[in-house]
């Protein structure tokens, strides 16, 4: 993929983040309340990323975007600052996180749902995912890429951020560049960002198109 050109990270640096991130997974999910002001204490730039990348490659003024591992809301707020039309769904495994993002009016519906099931959405009903924060240790791997995409219409993107510490435990690498050899997806977009500016945390933030 085209990933070649982009640095390595299996060094000692991503180390202890690697912890930090577990950690930081199991605190939030019972605080979700103080989620927004944690996060944003750490520089958080995750729903920003994703939603630049997406804006970058998608030119309908009114997508139907899906949000994956939603959380508070955030990465449906990024998206309706560069898509005033778009209509916002989105599911998360917390029903406390689920009922904060209700709270902020980003979203026509909102479900409790498994990123790495089959999805309680329309098949190719999409225009658009976005996930931010979700593709992480102590959260979900390559295995939930497929769900995601089995909601995109055919020639429709999901725009994502994953984690550098995931990135090479978890072997994403590897399974994009299967799901791109079963001619399911092409890599539109692939860079790497700073997603916690005050920690200097590195993600990779990627756009797939959806191509059957
Ligand atoms: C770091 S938060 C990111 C939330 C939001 N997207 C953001 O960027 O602020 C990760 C979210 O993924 C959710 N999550 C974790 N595992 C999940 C899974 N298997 N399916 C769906 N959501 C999941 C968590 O409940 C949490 O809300």
């Amino acid at each position: 993929m085209t990933s070649s050109s982009l640095p390595s990270t299996s060094s000692r640096k991503s180390k202890p983040f690697d912890a930090i991130v577990r950690a930081f997974g199991l605190l939030y999910n019972r605080l979700p309340g103080s989620y927004n002001g944690l996060v944003g204490a750490l520089g958080y730039r995750a729903p920003d990323l994703v939603a630049d990348a997406l804006a970058d490659h998608l030119s309908l003024a009114n997508p139907m975007v899906l949000d994956a591992g939603c959380g508070t809301g955030l990465t449906a707020k990024a998206v309706h600052a560069r898509f005033p039309g778009a209509t916002v769904d989105g599911f998360d495994l917390s029903e406390k996180m689920l009922r904060e993002a209700t709270k902020t009016g980003f979203y026509r519906t909102l479900k409790p749902a498994d990123a790495t099931q089959a999805l309680p959405f329309e098949t190719g009903g999409y225009d658009a995912a976005v996930s931010s924060g979700l593709y992480t240790l102590g959260h979900v791997g390559p295995e939930a890429l497929l769900p995601v995409l089995d909601a995109i219409k055919p020639g429709g993107l999901f725009a994502l951020n994953i984690y550098d510490g995931a990135w090479e435990k978890l072997r994403f690498e590897k399974a994009i560049d299967q799901l791109v050899a079963d001619g399911l997806i092409t890599v539109r977009a692939h860079e790497q960002a700073t997603h916690f500016g005050r920690i200097g945390q590195t993600c990779r933030v990627i756009v797939l198109d959806k191509t059957t």
